[in-house]
């Protein structure tokens, strides 16, 4: 079958739930991904935010095979070096005493939502159970993260939501304050909206909201599915601001692929999951622990923080450079190699015009191009693809 048969059996046979790009990948290396007919492309998506460490890394895939020959799976019911030495890292690196594994982010939030309501149910304080979240935000598509995004295009169809959540603008500290009741338990948001923008927030914000939880006694939980490992060029965005949440959920890049999720929790809040309380027949398997474990290491060892701060900083001065010379150019936003590009025209023509040129971007919510490369992106590619999108926004004006 060639390209234009597979992706005419693909329109029979799978669900219509995303609007595909006309190219089937095959292969992967580094920041590079090839197509069926042997074109190649500059991948500035990485699986949005997924493959962190770019594609076919040779030690990720060794680690991947060798385990694969030794354990794929067991059941939670039993103990598995992976998973232990996985949660023992995340623990070290972070403000988290205890670590839940799941399979995506989604499910990581599904775990933070149950976790913060058991908590106040363990207290005595069972009317404690909605959440406030954040207008534009984005944490999954099951029921009850669909209902906690911010999105009115993510709940359209859906109706009945889950009604545990208000829903305020985001960078509005007071709003967040106006809407705590008797019946609140969390405050729940991403330390920077992914799927809303780009959107970072204001100084003192985060700040803010930390010191309201603690004055109300409620709890913070922050969703780094799409920040987290490495991203903002922290291991977890938190870590650039002067504060800890007391939950934090992980997913996406955590495995560079494989399918992880994780929820992280101080000891005080991590101890109202007990036996039968939470459960996933998949999380923290040997085979994606084992991948996980040499991401973190690479992170760490490989000098990928350091080159995504370095890169993030030289693409974002490059694409200022775009926003003086072009005035459909609104704003360059972003940390690490979490960049927005906000435009006055609309994100998609350019999208697909860069894939003619051998790029693969982003575009959210219709006009914010989002560039999220594997961290391990060089210079030169970036400045290849500042080249192309000079000479579309030429054309555009
Ligand atoms: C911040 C955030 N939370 C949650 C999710 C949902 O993750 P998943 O698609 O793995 O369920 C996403 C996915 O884009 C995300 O960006």
């Amino acid at each position: 079958m060639d390209t234009h048969a597979l992706i005419e059996k693909a329109d029979q046979v799978i669900t219509a739930t995303y609007t595909r790009f006309p190219i089937v990948l095959v292969q992967g290396e580094g920041c590079t991904l090839r197509d069926e007919r042997g074109r190649t492309y500059t991948d500035f998506v990485a699986g949005i935010a997924v493959c962190n460490l770019g594609h076919a890394h040779p030690g990720i895939a060794r680690a991947i095979a060798d385990q694969a020959q030794r354990l794929v799976h067991v059941s939670n019911l039993y103990y598995t070096r992976p998973q232990i030495a996985l949660a023992e890292w995340l623990v070290e690196h972070s403000f988290a005493d205890r670590v839940f594994f799941c399979n995506s982010g989604a499910e990581a939030n599904e775990a933070a939502i149950k976790l913060a309501r058991k908590y106040f149910k363990d207290r005595g304080a069972p009317e404690r159970f909605r959440i406030i979240t954040m207008e534009g935000s984005f944490h999954g598509r099951t029921m009850a993260t669909l209902s906690a995004t911010g999105q009115a295009k993510i709940h359209k169809g859906f109706e009945p939501l889950v009604d545990s959540f208000d829903i305020v603008p985001f960078n509005d500290l007071e709003a967040a304050r106006n809407a705590i009741t008797p019946e609140t338990c969390a405050i729940m948001l991403e330390p920077i909206q992914g799927e809303g923008g780009v959107r970072c927030p204001a100084p003192g914000y985060l700040e803010g909201l930390r010191e309201l939880c603690d004055r109300e006694g409620i709890l913070l939980v922050f969703d780094e599915v799409q920040t987290g490992m490495g991203r903002t060029g922290k291991l977890f965005a938190y870590e650039h601001f002067a504060m800890t949440p007391d939950i934090m959920t992980l997913a996406k890049a955590l495995a560079n692929g494989l399918p992880m999720g994780a929820m992280l929790a101080k000891e005080a809040v991590a101890a109202s999951f007990t036996p039968g309380s939470h459960a996933s027949t998949f999380g923290g398997t040997p085979l994606v622990a084992t991948a996980a474990l040499r991401v973190v290491k690479a992170l760490v060892e490989e000098g990928v923080l350091q080159n995504c701060e370095r890169v993030g900083q030289y693409f974002k001065d490059r694409l200022l450079d775009l926003k003086s010379k072009y005035a459909c150019i609104q704003d360059v936003r972003g940390k690490g190699l979490l960049i927005g590009l906000a435009l006055t025209c609309d994100g998609a023509s350019i999208v697909k015009a860069c894939m003619d040129e051998g790029f693969l971007i982003n575009c959210t919510q219709e006009h914010i191009l989002r560039f999220i490369p594997p961290l391990i992106v060089r210079e030169a590619q970036v400045d290849a693809l500042i080249v192309c999108l000079d000479s579309i926004f030429e054309k555009i004006a």
